[in-house]
């Protein structure tokens, strides 16, 4: 099955206005592409950039998002108000989120369900830490994630976002997996998705996340279960982003 290609730019907690635009500048001189790009900056940056790419194919992400619609939640920001600025896709269970705000496999699962029901996209984050691999513990830590949200929304529904699998070890270190490892992960993920149902485990986009970068993303694409790439420190530099997503086709 041919599913398109997501290069998706997470900023994390990066950036002014000055040099978003500077960043925004660069992407809008992006050719055409088969793949969808998508940027997510932080909340306080989210109107700026989508006034900034509303005539073009970039696509708006939120890093985050509250699990609850509305109401006395200080400092948290709901599906509605991402509405509100054309966000597509929302990250959700990235590894810095699960390690530094202890966001459990049931959040995460409570969000994807308040996201999915709001008619936004999740970008699901899974992944292992150096010691889960270390221990072979990789598919059992993946699998765990994504059984969870599974638990909440239904297999049927698990079309309808995408996953993000970010090795934790490889997330700003600059030591990404190797195509190898990313295509057995992937490929694990796809069939364990297609015990429950084969239709589900074909359609969902896999993407890539853990120090992609322009040098690697060729071999990285060519994988056959691998659909996109969830890219961090490389997204902050327009040129070299660009060059990924030329690598994608
Ligand atoms: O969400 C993507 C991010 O975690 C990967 O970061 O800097 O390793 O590309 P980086």
């Amino acid at each position: 099955m041919i599913r398109q290609k997501i290069v998706a730019g997470n900023w994390k907690m990066n950036g002014s206005l000055e040099s978003i635009n500077v960043l925004l500048d660069g992407l809008l001189k992006m050719k055409d592409s088969n793949s969808e790009v998508v940027v997510a900056p932080s909340f306080p940056y989210l109107s700026a950039v989508s006034n900034k790419i509303a005539e073009s194919n970039l696509v708006l992400a939120a890093q985050n998002v509250s699990q609850e619609e509305k109401g006395a939640y200080t400092g948290e920001v709901s599906t509605s108000m991402l509405s509100d600025f054309g966000v597509k896709y929302v990250l959700l269970g990235h590894s810095e989120r699960r390690s530094l705000y202890a966001e459990t496999n049931d959040l995460v699962a409570t969000k994807v369900k308040t996201v999915l029901d709001s008619g936004l996209t999740p970008m699901l984050c899974i992944g292992e830490t150096l010691s889960e691999r270390e221990s072979d513990k990789t598919l059992e830590v993946c699998t765990r994630q994504l059984q969870a949200v599974i638990d909440v929304i239904g297999i049927e529904s698990f079309d309808k976002l995408v996953i993000a699998y970010e090795p934790v070890w490889a997330i700003g270190t600059g030591l990404s997996a190797s195509s190898e490892q990313a295509q057995e992960v992937h490929q694990s993920i796809r069939a364990f998705l297609a015990a429950m149902s084969d239709t589900v485990s074909q359609r969902v986009q896999i993407l890539y996340g853990g120090s992609v970068k322009a040098s690697t993303s060729s071999a990285l694409f060519a994988m056959p279960d691998v659909d996109g790439a969830l890219v961090g420190g490389a997204s902050l530099d327009a040129k070299e982003f660009l060059e990924i997503v030329k690598a994608a086709g």
